[in-house]
């Protein structure tokens, strides 16, 4: 049966060809530069313990400051962890947060707590690969501050 092992290793050497082959698709990973006087605790107040879990937890995806995993450079996950992250970013980048509206920045805030509370946010796929879980305390935090900060949010 000859051939049945030469099939089995034509197929193992275009399997590998096409793994090595998507090596070489690689979407950018930025960091964008940041303004300091632009970022979201220039410009509100942000307790302690709110900005320790919106590090922890969010900022890889909500901030110009990601911290790339290795297998971020491993297509086709990287696609995929980029995607992520850009996308994030466009919904929500709080290292640029002068740059929403005061009503957008109220939705933001609102959503932040609601999201979280739901389980939603940060995406359950990323709790997989990161401690980033978030405590009842830390909700509470969150859900605390953020109707403080929309009050203080007024709509121009
Ligand atoms: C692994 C990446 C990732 C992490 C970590 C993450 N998010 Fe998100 N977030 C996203 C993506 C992607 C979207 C866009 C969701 C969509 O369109 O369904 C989003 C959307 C949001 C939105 C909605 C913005 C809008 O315009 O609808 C808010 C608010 C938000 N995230 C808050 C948080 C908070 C707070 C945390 C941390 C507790 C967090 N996220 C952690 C990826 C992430």
């Amino acid at each position: 049966m000859m051939w049945v092992r030469r099939i089995a290793r034509l197929t193992v050497a275009a399997m590998l060809f096409v793994v090595l082959a998507i090596q070489l698709v690689r979407p950018a990973r930025t960091n964008p530069p940041t303004d300091p006087s632009a970022v979201l605790s220039a410009r509100v107040e942000v307790p302690a313990g709110v900005k320790a879990l919106l590090d922890r937890s969010c900022r890889d995806c909500h901030s110009n400051d990601t911290r790339w995993p290795w297998y971020s450079n491993v297509a086709p996950v990287s696609w995929w962890v980029i995607d992520h992250v850009n996308h994030g970013r466009s919904h929500f980048n709080f290292s640029e947060w002068a740059k929403y509206n005061s009503e957008e920045q109220r939705k933001l805030l609102k959503q932040s707590c609601e999201l979280t509370r739901k389980g939603a946010m940060p995406l359950p796929s990323y709790l997989r690969m990161h401690a980033a879980a978030l405590t009842a305390e830390d909700i509470q935090a969150l859900c605390k501050w953020a109707p403080r900060t929309i009050d203080q949010t007024t709509v121009d």
